[in-house]
């Protein structure tokens, strides 16, 4: 076999969330495939890393009061935790917050920008006046346009399904201070994907050499619409500060948007890895690489990983990717998982609940089949299809039939004669078992065909162990021969079982390895002409006592399971008001602020204006024409005759509508506004302090 060499990709897991059993099915379906391919004696080199930019890791960090930095240190070791604890080995883990992946974000650009395929242009957005920051689409809320539902994001409607832009929520508000947003203009930086250049190549890219499966290659031709048309948007890569991420080269205050670095962590984990173990980076990455490049995804990113990173890569002069693979979502008791239900279950209280993780390894594996379609944990059937496979099937075996081998023939198997006996044995009713089409399953990442092979010869072992009931000839001294025979033939069956089911469970087959007492177990490979005896322990080999491989799932603990994650649903929490005190002021600060109370004589709607009504108000030796951020929460109607309370000695401000002469109190900061007014009697033109 020709050793390939061969770079793998999981995507990078958000630094400001724990793993949970959905993203599991990400990383096992990925190292079980590098598994294979490594005991198939290829160079395989799993990278991944935390994807640790962006608004959402920038205000958890300042929630909790500590640097983004520290906040991204400490979810790496939990993460890294999870992955471990589920036996997910990357060669190297690490993080795109790093010199590495910005080396490799700015070179990215600068040559995307020499080619003439940034552009700069000024766009309109929504903008938190009291955070001072542009809001990403999920951090603004407010009722739905299309049904009315309160609290939506600003991207879609969780009730009606509806689709919108943040600007069209009706009583919008920050979901970061409750503010009631504005809109802002800022100019950003795009990547050019609507350029005929990109899209050409795309479209080569898409058609040639099976770089995607059947769906996402359909997916593909959808956005990219007819030869006719060019469907694509150029893609948005800058956000302003305040922004934790990289700064743009040569643009102060701009930042990479996460998602323009996040695949470019791939190589940045990747290098750091060369760095490390003296490897050559570049023949991995130039345009000429002869060695092949895959990167397991969700579905949901497909857009960022079929468009987006092909493209950048391609126009920057580097390989792009052999293929992406693609997979479903996972539901739990075929429903979303949900935090109510107890079905929304992390991956540490999994395995704080001592729960093995090889069972959902292969239960995940017995449902994977290499397509986008969903896969489905039914906890009942988690329970019966591990107890039956894994425990009563294959485990099975050797409990069946090391007992003997250990006590009544020290532990070793038969030789000579009757090893020729054996190996006939497994040539005439075992012939089935040859490895090619289990490799053919796995390299194509239909891990469940592999497994249905797999169990299919575990039934056939334990049917020949039924058969020949070695508890039966144990009885009769005078059969010892036939007792070793039946009991070696079952190990050896055994034995080429756990080749077969390593990539996915690791940890079991290195007991089984040690009590075997043999050598790491490779991947089985024959020529044409060898049979199946050949893959065999060799003749008289000895193993050690039988140890206890695995134990049954016990359904309390899947029930301990779900309460664990059960969270109890209170009332939808209003938006806390988050908004820090401002610095200290003296109480001559404080006193140099005129506030009176004042009547709102008229209030009116000012033609043109979104956010704006034009109050006149009576402050007893003169009137004042404000107009005031309030229309979204108030009818003008409502308004007058009204007292309220004003700044009166703020510098009159011109605005496109008039001359504002000072400003009206107002609580905002909650998901709404409230007016001041001052208690009955209070006459306009009296002063408040
Ligand atoms: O969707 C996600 O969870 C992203 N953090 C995946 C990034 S994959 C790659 F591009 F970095
Ligand atoms: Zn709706």
């Amino acid at each position: 076999m020709n050793a390939r060499k061969i770079l793998v990709t999981s995507a990078l897991p958000y630094a400001n969330g724990s793993i949970h059993l959905g993203h599991l099915v990400e990383y096992i379906q990925t190292d079980i495939w590098v598994r294979f391919l490594k005991m198939q004696g290829h160079t395989v080199h799993y990278v991944c890393a935390d994807d640790t930019h962006g608004t959402p890791v920038m205000l958890r960090a300042e929630k909790e009061g500590i640097t983004p930095e520290a906040l991204i240190a400490r979810v790496q070791v939990e993460h890294l935790n999870d992955f471990t604890g589920f036996n997910i080995h990357f060669d190297n883990y690490y993080s795109t917050h790093s010199d590495e992946t910005k080396h490799y974000s700015e070179a990215i650009y600068n040559r995307l920008k020499a080619s003439g395929l940034i552009a700069a242009r000024s766009i309109e957005q929504l903008y938190d006046p009291l955070k001072n920051m542009f809001l990403p689409d999920r951090f603004v809320k407010g009722e739905c346009p299309k049904c009315g539902a309160k609290d939506q994001y600003g991207d879609s409607c969780e009730v009606c399904g509806a689709a919108y832009a943040p600007t069209d929520l009706k009583q919008p508000y920050s979901a970061v201070s409750g503010a009631v947003p504005i809109k802002k203009s800022s100019e950003h930086f795009f990547f050019s994907l609507s350029d005929t250049r990109c899209v050409d190549f795309l479209r080569r890219w898409t058609s040639e050499d099976d770089h995607l499966q059947a769906e996402a290659a359909n997916k593909m031709k959808e956005w990219l619409g007819e030869a006719d048309e060019n469907k694509l948007s150029d893609w948005d890569i800058s956000r302003d500060a305040p922004y934790f991420g990289f700064e743009i080269p040569d643009a102060p205050g701009k930042y990479f948007y996460v998602w323009l670095d996040a695949p470019i962590g791939y190589m940045g984990s990747f290098k750091n890895f060369c760095e490390k173990n003296s490897l050559d980076f570049d023949s991995y990455w130039n345009k000429d690489s002869t060695t092949e490049l895959y990167h397991f995804i969700g579905k949901d990113i497909l857009y960022f990983h079929a468009l987006f990173w092909p493209a950048m890569l391609e126009h920057a002069g580097y390989r792009t990717p052999t293929k992406i693979f693609a997979h479903g979502f996972l539901t739990v008791n075929g429903e979303k998982m949900s935090k109510s239900r107890g079905t929304f279950i992390t991956a540490d209280s999994y395995l704080q609940q001592k729960l093995n993780p090889e069972w959902l390894r292969y239960y995940y594996a017995a449902k994977l089949n290499g397509s986008m379609e969903d896969i489905d944990l039914n906890l009942e059937d988690f329970v019966a299809r591990v107890n039956s496979d894994l425990v009563g099937k294959y485990v099975n075996i050797a409990s069946r039939c090391a007992g003997f081998i250990s006590k009544r023939f020290a532990g070793k198997l038969v030789d000579g004669e009757d090893f020729v006996q054996l190996q006939q044995m497994i040539d005439d009713s075992f012939k089935s078992w040859r490895p090619e089409k289990i490799a053919a399953a796995y390299q194509q990442r239909d891990f469940a065909a592999a497994v249905r092979y797999v169990m299919k010869h575990a039934d056939e072992a334990n049917e020949m162990i039924h058969t020949k009931a070695p508890w039966q000839i144990a009885k009769d001294p005078s059969r010892d021969k036939e007792l070793q025979l039946v009991c070696s033939l079952g190990i050896q069956l055994f034995y080429l079982l756990s080749s077969y089911l390593k990539p996915i469970l690791p940890e079991t087959v290195k007991q089984i390895e040690s009590f075997l007492n043999c050598e790491p177990l490779k991947w089985p490979t024959l020529s044409a002409e060898q049979p199946v005896s050949s893959l065999l322990l060799p003749a008289g080999h000895t193993i050690k006592p039988y140890q206890h491989l695995m134990t049954r799932i016990d359904n309390k603990k899947i029930q301990a399971l779900t309460a664990a994650n059960k969270q109890t649903l209170t009332a939808k929490p209003q938006p806390s008001i988050k908004e820090p005190i401002a610095d200290t002021i003296s109480i001559d600060d404080f006193s140099k602020i005129d506030l009176r109370v004042a009547k709102i004589v008229n209030a009116e709607q000012v033609d043109g204006a979104d956010k704006l009504l034009k109050l006149t108000l009576d402050i007893g030796s003169e009137q004042r024409t404000v107009f005031a951020g309030i229309k979204s929460a108030y009818d003008p109607e409502q308004l007058k005759g009204r007292m309220t309370i004003m700044v009166a000695n703020l510098a009159p401000r011109k605005m496109k509508f008039g001359l504002s002469e000072g400003m009206v109190l107002a609580a905002g900061g909650g998901g709404g506004l409230y007016l001041f007014s001052p208690d009955d009697g209070a006459q306009a033109g009296m002063r408040v302090k």
